[in-house]
């Protein structure tokens, strides 16, 4: 029996950009399911439109048509300033190139999600140390970025993601500034976020290596997303119970 909770639906969405008198047709009807736990990466030509579907995703953009629900909510008419206020909850970004804040600590960095939703700075500081600790960072929280290297910051920028507990991680190539083995080191930190905390995450990446470590594994082609068979989806496999110390506390305790 399946014991995953659906997270996330896109019903038939397609997305086209109007420019001048030509209208490019990016999604043209993609059907997508993510459940409680999964780990699944999207791979897909440059230009197929896998940032463009991370973004409906993400709710920074919107479909042109077609329907898209998150954690029960059907978002896809919101205004602006809705969609930004549930991408704030639900929703932790990791990218390419860490996007930290240069003058800012890691812990400073952690700390931002938090502020930005008016949790108390001693509140703050005390999650982002537990989410540093979880990412092997305990030691780093007083660096600057310039002081880290590669792979500690995409780990500092993992603990940002999560420091909100949200619904799902969206990485668009968060290994692709990394060197091989340290990209493999980042990709085994989320892995462990999934397996011992039940973080549901979406990987973008070009890394066939990558890829196959995910239990679901899609590729996005002539504006269809295709899922490819015989991963071992973990549906049985149940969620786990997440500790209070700021990964995720809120809907991990689902009957
Ligand atoms: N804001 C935009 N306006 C017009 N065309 C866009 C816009 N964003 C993306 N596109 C076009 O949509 C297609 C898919 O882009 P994108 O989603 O970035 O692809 P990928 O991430 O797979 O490389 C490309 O042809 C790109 O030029
Ligand atoms: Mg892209």
């Amino acid at each position: 029996m399946k014991a995953t909770q659906n997270t996330l639906s896109l019903t038939d969405v397609c997305r086209s950009y109007r420019i001048g008198p030509v209208t490019a047709e990016v999604l043209r009807g993609v059907n997508l399911e993510i459940g409680s736990g999964d780990l699944m990466s999207i791979m897909g030509p440059s230009g197929s439109g896998k940032t463009t579907l991370m973004n409906i995703v993400g709710l920074l953009d919107r479909p042109s048509s077609g329907t898209h629900v998150l954690d029960g909510h059907d978002v896809s008419g919101l205004e602006d300033d809705m969609l930004s206020t549930l991408r704030n909850e639900y929703i932790g970004f990791v990218f390419q190139a860490f996007h930290l804040l240069p003058r800012l600590t890691a812990l400073e960095n952690v700390c931002l999600p938090l502020v930005y939703r008016g949790v108390g700075r001693a509140e703050a500081i005390r999650r982002a140390q537990a989410i540093l600790g979880r990412v092997g960072m305990a030691d780093r929280s007083h660096h600057q970025p310039s002081q880290l290297s590669g792979g500690q910051k995409q780990r500092v920028a993992i603990a940002r993601a999560l420091v909100g507990n949200p619904v799902l991680l969206l990485a668009d190539e968060p290994t692709g500034a990394l060197d091989a083995e340290t990209a493999q080191e980042v990709m085994a930190l989320l892995l462990q976020l999934n397996a011992e905390q039940g973080v549901t995450i979406l990987i973008i990446t070009h890394d066939s290596s990558v890829a196959r470590q995910c239990t679901r594994q899609l590729r996005i082609d002539d504006g269809k997303l295709l899922e490819l068979p015989g991963q071992d989806r973990g549906a049985d496999r149940p969620p786990r119970p997440l500790a209070d110390d700021g990964i995720r506390d809120q809907g991990a305790a689902a009957p």
